[in-house]
């Protein structure tokens, strides 16, 4: 295949896409923001001429040049701009969270379909090395079979928070929780039922809970638990451990070690086991390649779009849960 022309919409996390799609060897055929300054500072960054670089992502559709769009604007801009390039067949890299309501999840499923082009929700945990690594522990059968997975999304926003990630629709659960949500969804299976309780105590800017519990039901014999807090006063990290029959692993995105516990024969745990891991929780290189190679081989993509509605799905059963105090059963029917 020829180089991938791309253009990337929405220049702030934006710039990592442009880096992971250099990265792989595709071009950057056009850069696109509304806001004048980011598209400059962008624009002289990587070296991009005037001539492609756009503030109206409309006009930059109209030149018709680019095979695919990375889409990095704020999460209520998602279904509208990714919906326009698969319209006019382009292939899409969508950020995380996928959309805020399953009305715009389905129509963007609904243009990814009709498109018959890739529609790739940039759920990057996936590519995180440490959780890469965990996922192949599990399909190989070194933990067992699961009975807990915990995962969390401690992220302290208190600075960033004062703009659209203050909407109602954009509670903290689908904005970041997403990750934890996703992750153990791709460790776990789809949950069948949710039970959420959330406080407010940190966040005066949201109208939303600022910190979340969920307990999650995937079958009659495996259970998880997803917390999130997005106003805890730590540093970032997303602590996961996985509990299985023969073993127990422990790791996050932000450390170079994960702790493998295994046991014998016998049922008793060895001691335990330091793996070495790249720190990489923002692997847009990966995260591109993989929508490359999709693109290329015209081979499944790991998120696509039903799978970025189930995230989506579950994250608005929690919220759903811990609002009304009772049970939420997801509704995969997507
Ligand atoms: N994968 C991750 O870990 C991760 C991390 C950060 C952000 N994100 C996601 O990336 C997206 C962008 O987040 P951010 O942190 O860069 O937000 P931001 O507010 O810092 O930047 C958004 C950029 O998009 C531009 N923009 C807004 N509307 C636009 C439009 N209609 N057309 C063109 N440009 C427009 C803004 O001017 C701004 O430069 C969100 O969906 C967010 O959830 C993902």
């Amino acid at each position: 295949m020829d180089t991938l022309k791309v253009a990337v919409i929405g220049l702030r996390f934006g710039m990592a896409h442009i880096e992971g799609a250099m990265g792989c060897g595709a071009e950057i055929a056009a850069i696109c923001d509304s806001d004048e300054e980011n598209l400059r500072f962008a624009g002289e960054r990587y070296g991009i001429p005037e001539e492609k670089r756009f503030k109206d992502y409309r006009a930059l559709l109209a030149r018709g040049d680019i095979d695919a769009a990375v889409v990095a604007v704020p999460d209520q801009r998602h279904r509208e701009i990714s919906c326009a390039f698969l319209e006019a067949g382009k292939h899409v890299l969508c950020e995380k969270p996928m959309a805020l309501t399953r009305e715009d999840a389905r129509a963007m499923i609904a243009a990814a379909d009709e498109s018959g082009r890739r529609l790739m929700v940039g759920q990057i945990c996936r590519f995180t090395p440490a959780f890469e690594k965990a996922k192949a522990l599990v399909d190989a059968g070194a933990l067992g079979d699961l009975y807990f997975l915990e995962s969390e999304y401690a992220h302290d926003y208190m600075k960033i928070v004062d703009n659209w990630r203050a909407d109602p629709l954009r509670h903290g659960v689908i904005g970041g929780g997403c990750h934890a949500v996703d992750l153990l969804r791709w460790l776990g299976g789809d949950p069948v039922e949710v039970f959420a309780y959330g406080t407010k105590r940190l966040l005066p800017q949201v109208p939303y809970d600022d910190a979340t519990v969920a307990v999650l039901k995937f079958d009659d014999k495996t259970m998880g638990k997803v917390f999130v807090s997005t106003g805890c006063k730590r540093d970032y990290t997303m602590r996961t451990v996985l509990y299985g029959t023969k073993g127990t692993l422990i790791c996050d995105n932000t450390s170079p070690t994960m702790t493998l516990f295994t046991a014998g024969e016998d049922g008793m745990a060895h001691e335990p086991e330091l793996l070495e891991v790249e720190v990489n929780n923002h692997n847009a290189k990966r995260e591109f390649e993989s929508f490359a190679e999709a693109i290329r081989d015209g081979a499944p993509v790991l998120t696509d779009a039903r799978e970025g509605a189930k995230t989506v799905e579950v994250c608005l059963s929690i919220i759903e849960s811990a609002a009304a105090g009772r049970p939420v059963r997801p509704d995969y029917a997507f």
